[in-house]
């Protein structure tokens, strides 16, 4: 398969039911038998709150929590370890801490943000709301012809007045794979700080923080094979530490009184209320699932599954591909004439999972001239036969629609 060796895993995922091609992944990974399997157990056998019971029990489950932690920290080589990854719902929660505890606590009026073009929502909004608050203004890099992230635009773009910087890793409708190093050193050469979003790179291949000179990063348990409502967020030390807490409540205070309250250091301090214990362990048991198999193994075998579609899609004269050539993981295309949620109901009958639509990222949309998009995004259980139901499909759309 194009010099990769299908890692043919889709026996580890329960709800994959033969014949059913699932290539949603960008959306949501499918859970592997093994993360359920440690969800099960933190519920059905070691269960017990964390950090506050002083019996054994909540003492092991405050232990194996604690480990999750490290086991990210390890994950994305946090050069500060375990201290510096702040358990979150998901990257549009570490997104909206950092904007609202860093943007909207250091940016003044006049001070500027930079973002992309290609952004989530879930990388708009947040800067959005908090430059609001502050007076500060959005600037947009725009992309390449073949959709990444323009760097020599945004060199010639930064000045003094960018305070910030926030850019997708791997952007979820392209797939094109940012340079983080060098969007690092750029954001840097201003003394602007800059927030990378990993959602869709930490599930697709290696990322280490300290060799991306970033200052935070953020991703999502749930695309990564662990379980919903857990991510976390990385920052530098001396960051978190110079930052306030956001939300209010038990476990991230130092002393309360009502006369003054002192707060817990980072990341205590920005996790208010009963974490999602079992939430920690699902995704430290997922990161463990994907280590086993090796991020460059999987980041070669996604790379390839895209190579035979765009390949494959390419060769079928009414389909317009969308993004570069070496995106990871994630193919955008057109159906000339044919709207995508029509797409993707065809290729439902099929026994296809593809998303439609605007992907949570309109400003993109209107800079590719298109409403929507029809997208198809590989995890671990995909193979070449896939790509081949995809293929199929598509010719089946193609023919009802003449
Ligand atoms: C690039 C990117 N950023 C942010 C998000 C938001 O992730 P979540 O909804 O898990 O917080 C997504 C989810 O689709 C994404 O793909």
């Amino acid at each position: 398969m194009n010099g990769a060796a299908p890692l043919d895993r889709v026996s580890d995922f329960p709800a994959i039911p033969d014949g059913w091609t699932y290539l949603d992944t960008a959306a949501t990974s499918q859970k592997p038998q093994l993360v359920i399997d440690a969800i099960a157990r933190a519920y059905d056998t070691t269960y017990a709150t964390v950090h506050r019971g002083v019996y054994a029990r909540s003492a092991d489950m405050t232990t194996a929590y604690e480990a999750a932690r490290r086991r990210v920290a390890e994950f994305i080589g946090a050069p500060g370890g375990a201290d510096e990854i702040v358990f979150v719902r998901g990257a549009t929660e570490g997104i909206n801490l950092v904007a609202q505890c860093w943007v909207a606590n250091q940016l003044k009026s006049g001070d500027r943000i930079l973002l992309s073009m290609l952004e989530h929502h879930s990388n708009i909004v947040p800067w959005q709301m908090a430059a609001e608050r502050v007076g500060a203004a959005i600037d947009v890099v725009p992309l390449t012809v073949d959709g990444r992230i323009d760097l020599d635009a945004m060199e010639a773009m930064i000045r003094p007045e960018h305070r910030f910087v926030a850019l997708a890793h791997v952007s979820n409708v392209l797939g094109s794979v940012l340079d983080g190093a060098r969007a690092s050193r750029i954001a840097h050469s201003v003394d602007a700080k800059i927030l990378l979003d990993g959602c869709q790179a930490v599930p697709r291949m290696t990322v280490d923080v300290a060799a991306l000179g970033c200052d935070f990063y953020v991703f999502s348990g749930h695309k990564l094979y662990g379980p919903t409502g857990i991510g976390a967020l990385w920052g530098r030390a001396e960051l978190l530490e110079a930052m306030p807490p956001w939300q209010g409540g038990g476990a991230m205070i130092d002393r309360v009184s009502f006369e003054r309250t002192t707060y817990a250091p980072p990341p205590g301090r920005f996790e208010a209320g009963t974490p999602h214990i079992v939430g920690g362990l699902g995704m430290a048991a997922a990161i463990d699932y994907v280590a086993e198999i090796g991020l460059d193994a999987i980041h070669a075998h996604e790379t390839a599954l895209v190579a035979r579609t765009r390949d494959a899609l390419g060769a079928i004269n009414s389909v317009r591909l969308l993004g570069p050539e070496d995106s990871a993981g994630i193919v955008s295309f057109e159906v000339e004439g044919v709207h995508p949620h029509d797409v993707g109901t065809i290729l439902d009958e099929e026994r296809v999972a593809i998303r439609a639509g605007h992907h949570c990222a309109q400003p993109l949309m209107e800079a590719l001239g298109v409403a929507a998009t029809a997208r198809a995004s590989f995890g671990v259980y995909n193979g070449p036969a896939d790509v081949e139901a995809l293929v199929r499909g598509i010719e089946r759309v193609r023919r009802i629609f003449g």
